[in-house]
Protein backbone atom coordinates (compact mmCIF):
# COMPACT_ATOMS: atom_id res chain seq x y z
CA UNK A 1 0.00 0.00 0.00
CA UNK A 2 2.73 2.45 0.69
CA UNK A 3 6.27 1.77 0.18
CA UNK A 4 9.65 3.94 0.88
CA UNK A 5 12.75 3.37 -0.07
CA UNK A 6 16.04 5.43 1.22
CA UNK A 7 13.54 8.25 1.44
CA UNK A 8 15.33 11.54 2.87
CA UNK A 9 13.88 14.73 3.55
CA UNK A 10 15.09 18.16 4.38
CA UNK A 11 12.69 21.73 4.66
CA UNK A 12 15.81 23.38 3.14
CA UNK A 13 19.27 22.57 2.18
CA UNK A 14 21.01 24.50 4.60
CA UNK A 15 18.76 22.15 7.46
CA UNK A 16 20.17 18.99 8.28
CA UNK A 17 17.81 15.61 7.25
CA UNK A 18 14.63 15.72 9.00
CA UNK A 19 14.43 12.14 7.47
CA UNK A 20 17.21 9.66 6.91
CA UNK A 21 17.10 6.81 4.58
CA UNK A 22 13.49 5.22 5.55
CA UNK A 23 12.81 1.90 4.33
CA UNK A 24 9.60 1.11 5.12
CA UNK A 25 6.58 -1.10 3.59
CA UNK A 26 3.27 -1.56 4.70
CA UNK A 27 1.15 -4.06 3.25
CA UNK A 28 -2.70 -3.25 2.46
CA UNK A 29 -5.49 -4.34 5.24
CA UNK A 30 -2.26 -3.49 7.75
CA UNK A 31 -2.59 -1.42 10.99
CA UNK A 32 0.31 0.24 11.66
CA UNK A 33 1.05 2.77 14.39
CA UNK A 34 3.57 5.33 14.16
CA UNK A 35 5.12 6.72 17.37
CA UNK A 36 7.78 9.29 18.66
CA UNK A 37 8.63 12.45 20.35
CA UNK A 38 8.12 15.68 19.22
CA UNK A 39 10.28 16.96 16.33
CA UNK A 40 11.25 13.44 15.40
CA UNK A 41 9.79 13.56 11.85
CA UNK A 42 6.35 12.08 11.84
CA UNK A 43 4.59 14.54 10.41
CA UNK A 44 6.81 15.12 8.12
CA UNK A 45 6.93 11.19 6.90
CA UNK A 46 2.89 11.05 6.76
CA UNK A 47 2.99 13.69 4.31
CA UNK A 48 5.15 11.94 2.31
CA UNK A 49 2.44 9.08 2.09
CA UNK A 50 -0.17 10.94 -0.22
CA UNK A 51 2.35 13.13 -1.69
CA UNK A 52 1.90 16.58 0.30
CA UNK A 53 5.39 16.27 0.67
CA UNK A 54 8.04 14.82 -2.31
CA UNK A 55 11.45 12.82 -1.40
CA UNK A 56 14.56 14.73 -1.60
CA UNK A 57 16.49 11.36 -1.83
CA UNK A 58 14.72 8.01 -2.02
CA UNK A 59 11.69 7.17 -3.39
CA UNK A 60 7.81 6.68 -2.46
CA UNK A 61 5.52 4.73 -3.65
CA UNK A 62 1.24 5.08 -2.53
CA UNK A 63 -0.46 2.71 -3.62
CA UNK A 64 2.34 1.32 -6.68
CA UNK A 65 2.29 4.90 -7.51
CA UNK A 66 5.68 7.01 -7.25
CA UNK A 67 4.66 9.79 -5.81
CA UNK A 68 6.82 12.04 -8.05
CA UNK A 69 4.61 11.21 -10.95
CA UNK A 70 2.60 14.31 -11.24
CA UNK A 71 0.24 13.27 -13.66
CA UNK A 72 -1.03 10.42 -11.02
CA UNK A 73 -1.27 12.96 -7.82
CA UNK A 74 -5.38 12.63 -8.52
CA UNK A 75 -5.30 8.73 -7.93
CA UNK A 76 -2.76 8.54 -4.78
CA UNK A 77 -4.72 11.09 -3.12
CA UNK A 78 -7.84 8.91 -3.86
CA UNK A 79 -5.99 5.97 -2.66
CA UNK A 80 -4.56 7.40 0.60
CA UNK A 81 -6.79 9.87 2.36
CA UNK A 82 -5.13 11.91 5.12
CA UNK A 83 -6.60 13.25 8.85
CA UNK A 84 -5.35 15.67 11.14
CA UNK A 85 -5.20 16.83 14.45
CA UNK A 86 -7.08 19.57 14.74
CA UNK A 87 -11.22 18.16 13.54
CA UNK A 88 -12.30 21.89 13.50
CA UNK A 89 -9.63 22.86 10.58
CA UNK A 90 -10.99 19.96 8.27
CA UNK A 91 -14.86 20.85 8.36
CA UNK A 92 -15.85 23.09 5.50
CA UNK A 93 -19.68 22.88 5.97
CA UNK A 94 -22.40 24.12 7.56
CA UNK A 95 -24.32 20.67 7.61
CA UNK A 96 -22.71 17.29 8.45
CA UNK A 97 -23.86 15.90 5.10
CA UNK A 98 -23.12 18.08 3.27
CA UNK A 99 -19.46 18.56 4.90
CA UNK A 100 -19.01 14.86 3.86
CA UNK A 101 -20.09 15.37 0.51
CA UNK A 102 -17.55 17.91 0.05
CA UNK A 103 -14.87 15.72 -1.76
CA UNK A 104 -17.11 13.76 -4.11
CA UNK A 105 -18.93 16.68 -5.16
CA UNK A 106 -15.70 18.59 -5.68
CA UNK A 107 -14.42 15.38 -8.14
CA UNK A 108 -17.79 15.28 -10.10
CA UNK A 109 -19.04 12.23 -8.48
CA UNK A 110 -23.43 12.30 -9.69
CA UNK A 111 -25.42 13.18 -7.01
CA UNK A 112 -27.20 9.80 -6.63
CA UNK A 113 -23.85 7.70 -6.15
CA UNK A 114 -22.52 10.65 -3.48
CA UNK A 115 -25.85 10.55 -1.31
CA UNK A 116 -25.23 6.90 -1.47
CA UNK A 117 -21.75 7.34 -0.34
CA UNK A 118 -22.46 9.90 2.01
CA UNK A 119 -24.76 7.49 4.28
CA UNK A 120 -22.33 4.75 3.74
CA UNK A 121 -20.07 7.48 5.54
CA UNK A 122 -21.83 8.39 8.10
CA UNK A 123 -23.34 4.79 9.20
CA UNK A 124 -19.50 3.59 9.13
CA UNK A 125 -18.42 6.24 11.43
CA UNK A 126 -21.79 5.65 13.93
CA UNK A 127 -22.81 9.42 13.14
CA UNK A 128 -25.99 8.81 10.84
CA UNK A 129 -28.53 10.11 13.18
CA UNK A 130 -26.41 13.69 13.29
CA UNK A 131 -26.06 13.87 9.41
CA UNK A 132 -28.50 17.02 9.66
CA UNK A 133 -26.52 18.95 12.79
CA UNK A 134 -24.44 21.65 12.99
CA UNK A 135 -20.74 20.07 12.92
CA UNK A 136 -19.64 23.67 15.13
CA UNK A 137 -21.57 21.93 17.81
CA UNK A 138 -20.91 18.79 17.95
CA UNK A 139 -17.86 17.02 20.57
CA UNK A 140 -14.59 16.88 19.35
CA UNK A 141 -14.52 12.95 19.15
CA UNK A 142 -17.85 13.58 16.91
CA UNK A 143 -16.20 15.80 14.78
CA UNK A 144 -12.97 14.03 14.29
CA UNK A 145 -15.34 10.70 13.23
CA UNK A 146 -16.88 13.03 10.86
CA UNK A 147 -13.57 14.15 9.25
CA UNK A 148 -13.10 10.55 9.11
CA UNK A 149 -16.11 10.15 7.15
CA UNK A 150 -15.19 13.15 4.92
CA UNK A 151 -11.98 11.06 3.93
CA UNK A 152 -14.08 7.81 3.42
CA UNK A 153 -16.11 9.89 0.98
CA UNK A 154 -13.21 9.15 -1.48
CA UNK A 155 -13.47 5.66 -1.12
CA UNK A 156 -9.80 5.05 -0.11
CA UNK A 157 -8.07 2.31 0.41
CA UNK A 158 -5.84 3.56 3.22
CA UNK A 159 -5.92 6.24 5.87
CA UNK A 160 -3.37 7.87 7.07
CA UNK A 161 -3.60 9.87 10.52
CA UNK A 162 -1.24 12.34 11.89
CA UNK A 163 -2.51 12.62 15.80
CA UNK A 164 -6.38 12.52 15.29
CA UNK A 165 -7.00 11.90 18.93
CA UNK A 166 -4.53 14.42 20.40
CA UNK A 167 -7.43 17.52 21.12
CA UNK A 168 -10.29 14.77 22.07
CA UNK A 169 -10.91 14.13 25.74
CA UNK A 170 -11.02 10.40 26.97
CA UNK A 171 -14.44 9.63 25.39
CA UNK A 172 -14.04 11.48 22.19
CA UNK A 173 -10.05 9.34 21.74
CA UNK A 174 -12.03 6.26 22.28
CA UNK A 175 -14.83 6.46 19.75
CA UNK A 176 -12.25 7.75 17.30
CA UNK A 177 -9.99 4.79 18.24
CA UNK A 178 -12.92 2.21 18.00
CA UNK A 179 -14.10 3.33 14.49
CA UNK A 180 -10.59 2.91 13.24
CA UNK A 181 -10.53 -0.55 14.52
CA UNK A 182 -13.86 -1.15 13.11
CA UNK A 183 -12.63 0.19 9.68
CA UNK A 184 -9.48 -1.70 10.02
CA UNK A 185 -11.61 -5.22 10.69
CA UNK A 186 -14.55 -4.87 9.21
CA UNK A 187 -13.63 -2.99 5.83
CA UNK A 188 -10.32 -3.99 6.05
CA UNK A 189 -8.89 -0.54 5.58
CA UNK A 190 -5.29 -0.11 5.83
CA UNK A 191 -4.74 2.57 8.56
CA UNK A 192 -1.71 4.31 9.63
CA UNK A 193 -2.13 6.00 12.71
CA UNK A 194 0.60 8.49 14.19
CA UNK A 195 -0.04 8.90 17.68
CA UNK A 196 1.85 10.02 21.09
CA UNK A 197 -0.53 7.56 23.10
CA UNK A 198 0.90 4.43 23.61
CA UNK A 199 -2.69 2.82 24.84
CA UNK A 200 -3.67 3.67 21.15
CA UNK A 201 -0.47 1.95 19.69
CA UNK A 202 -1.40 -1.37 21.58
CA UNK A 203 -4.17 -1.86 18.98
CA UNK A 204 -1.88 -1.88 15.76
CA UNK A 205 -0.51 -4.90 14.04
CA UNK A 206 2.95 -3.32 14.11
CA UNK A 207 4.30 -0.06 15.66
CA UNK A 208 6.78 2.13 14.14
CA UNK A 209 8.78 4.33 16.06
CA UNK A 210 10.69 7.09 14.40
CA UNK A 211 13.55 9.19 16.60
CA UNK A 212 15.55 12.28 14.82
CA UNK A 213 14.39 11.04 11.30
CA UNK A 214 15.27 7.31 11.49
CA UNK A 215 13.42 3.89 12.48
CA UNK A 216 14.78 2.57 15.88
CA UNK A 217 12.13 0.05 15.82
CA UNK A 218 9.81 -1.68 13.60
CA UNK A 219 7.71 -4.80 15.09
CA UNK A 220 4.41 -6.02 16.74
CA UNK A 221 3.65 -3.50 19.73
CA UNK A 222 4.09 -6.72 22.29
CA UNK A 223 7.73 -7.18 20.89
CA UNK A 224 8.64 -3.31 20.69
CA UNK A 225 7.68 -2.54 24.79
CA UNK A 226 9.45 -5.65 26.10
CA UNK A 227 11.98 -3.22 26.47
CA UNK A 228 10.70 -0.51 29.07
CA UNK A 229 14.63 1.15 29.21
CA UNK A 230 14.67 1.16 25.78
CA UNK A 231 11.64 2.97 24.96
CA UNK A 232 12.21 5.41 28.12
CA UNK A 233 15.74 6.05 26.53
CA UNK A 234 13.94 7.52 23.28
CA UNK A 235 11.71 9.66 24.96
CA UNK A 236 8.60 7.84 25.19
CA UNK A 237 6.34 6.04 27.53
CA UNK A 238 5.16 2.46 27.25
CA UNK A 239 1.16 1.56 27.74
CA UNK A 240 -0.03 1.79 31.53
CA UNK A 241 -0.30 -1.72 31.75
CA UNK A 242 3.38 -2.68 30.41
CA UNK A 243 4.80 0.44 32.79
CA UNK A 244 2.70 -1.38 35.90
CA UNK A 245 4.21 -5.29 35.07
CA UNK A 246 7.55 -3.49 34.66
CA UNK A 247 7.43 -1.62 38.36
CA UNK A 248 6.52 -5.02 39.16
CA UNK A 249 9.30 -7.00 38.15
CA UNK A 250 11.48 -4.08 39.10
CA UNK A 251 10.21 -4.47 42.88
CA UNK A 252 11.01 -8.38 42.24
CA UNK A 253 7.27 -10.36 40.94
CA UNK A 254 8.38 -12.72 38.84
CA UNK A 255 5.87 -11.39 35.59
CA UNK A 256 6.56 -11.06 31.80
CA UNK A 257 7.80 -8.41 29.83
CA UNK A 258 6.14 -7.75 26.59
CA UNK A 259 2.21 -7.28 28.60
CA UNK A 260 0.45 -4.61 26.87
CA UNK A 261 -3.10 -6.14 27.28
CA UNK A 262 -4.69 -5.61 30.41
CA UNK A 263 -5.78 -9.73 29.69
CA UNK A 264 -2.65 -10.69 30.12
CA UNK A 265 -1.68 -8.89 32.64
CA UNK A 266 -4.56 -10.65 34.67
CA UNK A 267 -3.32 -13.88 33.89
CA UNK A 268 0.23 -12.84 34.51
CA UNK A 269 -0.75 -11.63 37.76
CA UNK A 270 -2.91 -14.69 38.47
CA UNK A 271 -0.51 -16.62 37.79
CA UNK A 272 2.11 -15.67 40.01
CA UNK A 273 -0.89 -15.23 42.79
CA UNK A 274 -1.06 -19.22 41.94
N1 LIG B 1 7.62 23.55 7.44
C1 LIG B 1 8.80 23.30 8.06
N2 LIG B 1 9.90 24.00 7.74
C2 LIG B 1 11.11 23.73 8.34
N3 LIG B 1 11.29 22.78 9.24
C3 LIG B 1 10.22 22.03 9.60
C4 LIG B 1 8.93 22.24 9.02
N4 LIG B 1 8.06 21.36 9.56
C5 LIG B 1 8.78 20.63 10.44
N5 LIG B 1 10.08 21.02 10.46
C6 LIG B 1 11.16 20.44 11.28
O1 LIG B 1 11.29 19.07 10.88
C7 LIG B 1 11.53 18.25 12.02
C8 LIG B 1 10.45 17.18 12.09
O2 LIG B 1 9.20 17.79 12.32
P1 LIG B 1 7.83 16.99 12.29
O3 LIG B 1 7.80 16.11 11.11
O4 LIG B 1 6.73 17.99 12.43
O5 LIG B 1 7.96 16.11 13.61
P2 LIG B 1 6.82 15.42 14.50
O6 LIG B 1 5.57 15.35 13.70
O7 LIG B 1 7.40 14.08 14.84
O8 LIG B 1 6.67 16.27 15.73
C9 LIG B 1 11.55 19.18 13.23
O9 LIG B 1 12.88 19.49 13.52
C10 LIG B 1 10.81 20.39 12.75
O10 LIG B 1 11.27 21.54 13.40
MG1 LIG C 1 3.66 16.01 14.10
Amino acid sequence: MIKTEKLTFNYSGEQPNVLKDIDIEIKNGEFVAVLGHNGSGKSTLAKHFNAILLPVGGTVYANGINTKDESRLYDIRRAIGMVFQNPDNQIVATIVEEDVAFAPENLGVPTAEIRETVDWALDTVGMTEYKQHAPHLLSGGQKQRIAIAGVLAMKPKCIVLDEPTAMLDPIGRKEVMDTLMHLNSKNAMTIVLITHNMDEAVNADRVIIISDGEIVKDAPPHIVFSDVDEIKALGLDVPQVTELMYELRKAGLDVPSGVITIEDAYKALSEVAG
